[in-house]
């Protein structure tokens, strides 16, 4: 496993490995879980050469402190790296992924505006921008994001399709802890109590109420509520415990019957 911090250092490699065969790309922020575990699998199952990208984005933390709280890993991430057989870690600078002092920018102007979106303004411009920088360095054939970030997952799949990029986006299933809260960088924010707190969250999105009934729900247990809301035949979710943000989504079939009474997005 090689890891490459220069960007110079990696247009270099690139082009030694070009007619090497398919490459696959995880694109993450760190502090590696069970749920980017599985994105690597998939990765090296199905390319030659599979890429992790490491990098903590500033321009789609629309919080300051919500940046600086991020959980930092990165010897523990080299170590889950290199068991799951990955073959390059680039960990770029800020410095040079954003060489052009954040100047440009992609800007979706519908998904990007709702849901996530609309409790973090800005946040999507920052994400696609970054995702299409890495994109343009790494060049993959495929890059693995999760359903976890179900909208982000859109999202990237627009602008793929937009900007008739080459790269086929594969989604991968949400991995969950066995009381269904889903692996996220941000549980290790939160003490134990709060995490046993948070199970009752994923219960409720299981539980087959409408979203009016599960919002209700959340906040009769003292959970902060952004949103409950459907859209795309999925249920998604967003809560804070403490200064932690949390969200979690899931597709309507995948809970019981109970649906009338839906809530609109907004
Ligand atoms: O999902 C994430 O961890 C980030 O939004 C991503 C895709 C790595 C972009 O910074």
């Amino acid at each position: 496993m090689r890891t490459i911090h220069s960007v110079q250092e990696w247009q270099s490699i690139r082009k030694e490995i070009t007619n090497k065969g398919p490459i696959g790309l995880v694109m993450t922020m760190g502090n590696l879980h069970e749920g980017h575990a599985s994105l690597l699998k998939k990765a090296r199952a199905e390319n030659l050469i599979s890429i992790l990208s490491i990098f903590i984005n500033p321009a789609q933390f629309n919080d300051k402190k919500d940046l600086e709280n991020y959980p930092k890993t990165i010897e523990q991430d080299l170590v889950l790296a290199a068991e799951h057989g990955v073959d390059y870690v680039f960990i770029p600078s800020s410095e040079e992924m954003y060489a052009d002092n954040y100047r440009y920018k992609i800007t979706e102007h519908e998904v990007s505006h709702i849901l996530e979106g609309k409790h973090r303004p800005g946040h999507f411009d920052g994400v696609l921008t970054i995702v299409l920088k890495v994109f343009s360095l790494i060049k993959p054939q495929r890059a693995y994001f999760g359903e976890k970030d179900y909208q982000q997952l859109q999202l990237i799949k627009g602008m793929v399709d937009a900007f008739f990029l080459e790269i086929d986006i594969i989604p991968c299933p949400t991995i969950r802890l066995d009381s269904g809260l889903p692996f996220s960088s941000r549980n290790n924010l939160l003490e134990i109590s709060e995490l046993k707190k948070l199970e009752a969250f994923s219960q409720c999105l299981f539980s087959g109420k409408s979203a009016n009934a599960i919002e209700e729900k959340l906040l009769s247990l003292g959970f902060k509520v952004d949103y409950v809301a459907e859209w795309q035949n999925r249920l998604f979710a967003a809560i804070k415990v403490g200064n932690v943000r949390l969200i979690d989504n899931i597709a309507i079939s995948s809970r019981a019957p109970d649906n009338d009474n839906k809530k609109p997005l907004n």
